[in-house]
């Protein structure tokens, strides 16, 4: 059995320079950060790093430079936020390796931050370069790494590096880590996971791994047009991805030999465009100049009885065009309806993927839910059973 190297809470951490790698890639329009979830997300655990007395030097990419400077793409703008946030004097190095970073790593006192430059400047990065890796160790002491959502990429400052600088899993990345290990090992039964968003192609490995070990599995979104279609429905204008029959059936077999319930639109709202007023149809009743939007009235009762059922709750991926109030009527059942029964305790509930978190912030159900994860690739690909090379790296045999 492996287990994530942690760092002991008794660890005398005072004057140690801890190398953090943190997840910084924020949405920024004309130079503002328009949305500072992640930022606020590692703010505590860089205030208990403060409180034991260590020099903080946090890397971080943001977007994807391709390894080449782009000021547009600069962290600078994050400095003097999570300078207010922190209450606490965060210094900006416009380079994030060499012997000026080095120096600079030292020279600043303990319990205050320095935050490099984006790390994705460096072509090296992405290669998970060994000469990179080996200069960003030299910036500190110890590594930790608290971005569980950039843990899918085999990069330097999430891979590489752990070989040269005594490395430690983040107390968040060992929190989503066992969440999601939890949602496929142990969780309470019965276990329902609703799946949206545009293409069944994409969520397919999350499928296939949840359908063997979980009871229901609940189809919504762009994704169920798939299924409708293959049922024998019209679905006229609506979104669907072609050429995906033979995985339609193999799903509905897979589900049928691992005892695991599929459960479908029975209704949909359509309209003729994405700005027109919805209207209620039966399956049957779908014209061909309707366009999919949302789920029926009859669907969200099915849903929120099975949600009711259930012990635990995963959600990824909105069941309808939610940024349009006239289309988000399902999701937003949903959200409350998972909210409500977290509340009484009778369900623990994951929801994970950046328009899920998106939909649920919309209907102010953000701290309702046992755990959200704000990771997007990482978390489908953990759900899908595959091994993250960033967590890979900081596993030890127990
Ligand atoms: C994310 O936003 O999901 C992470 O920061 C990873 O970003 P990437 O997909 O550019 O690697």
């Amino acid at each position: 059995m492996s287990k994530l190297k942690a760092l002991d809470e008794k660890f005398n951490l005072a004057d140690k320079r801890v190398l953090l790698r943190v997840d910084l890639n924020v949405p920024i329009t004309n130079g503002k950060v328009t949305d500072k979830s992640k930022i606020n997300k590692i703010v505590p655990v860089i205030k208990e790093l403060i409180s034991r007395k260590t020099k903080i030097i946090l890397i971080s990419h943001l977007g994807r430079p391709k390894g080449k400077i782009d000021q547009k793409l600069s962290l600078k703008v994050i400095a003097p936020i999570l300078g207010t946030l922190l209450n606490s004097k965060v210094h900006f190095f416009n380079e994030n390796y060499g012997s000026s970073a080095i120096e600079k790593s030292k020279k600043i006192s303990s319990g205050e931050v320095l935050l490099l430059e984006n790390i994705r400047f460096n072509k090296e990065e992405e290669l998970n370069g060994v000469s990179l890796a080996k200069e960003l160790s030299k910036i500190g002491d110890i590594y930790i790494n608290e971005a569980f959502s950039c843990s899918h990429r085999a990069h330097a400052s999430v891979c590489e590096i752990t070989k040269h600088i005594d490395s430690y899993a983040g107390k968040l990345l060992a929190e989503e880590v066992n969440v999601i290990k939890m949602l496929t090992s142990n969780a309470k039964k019965p276990v329902t996971c609703i799946v949206g968003g545009a293409k069944i192609s994409t969520k397919i490995g999350i499928i296939n791994n949840l359908m063997k070990k979980i009871t229901n599995i609940i189809i919504v979104g762009a994704m169920a047009n798939n299924f409708i279609k293959y049922q024998g429905y019209n679905i006229g204008k609506s979104l669907f991805e072609k050429n995906q029959e033979k995985l339609l059936k193999d799903i509905l077999k897979q589900c049928e030999i691992n005892n695991c319930n599929l459960i479908l639109p029975e209704d949909v709202i359509v309209s003729k465009d994405y700005n027109s007023k919805g209207q209620l149809k039966s399956l049957n009743k779908i014209g061909e100049n309707d366009l999919i939007l949302d789920i029926g009235k009859k669907t969200i009762e099915n849903i929120l009885n099975k949600i009711d059922e259930s012990k635990t709750v995963l959600w990824n991926g909105p069941a309808g065009y939610f940024e349009v109030e006239e289309f988000s009527l399902g999701s937003n059942k949903i959200a409350n309806k998972i909210v409500e029964n977290t509340k009484k305790e009778i369900l623990t509930s994951i929801a994970g993927g950046g328009d899920t978190v998106a939909a649920i912030n919309k209907f102010g159900c953000s701290n309702g839910f046992s755990y959200i994860s704000t990771a997007g690739g990482a978390f489908l690909e953990f759900l899908e059973g595959k091994k993250l090379p960033g967590i890979k790296a900081l596993e030890i045999n127990e």
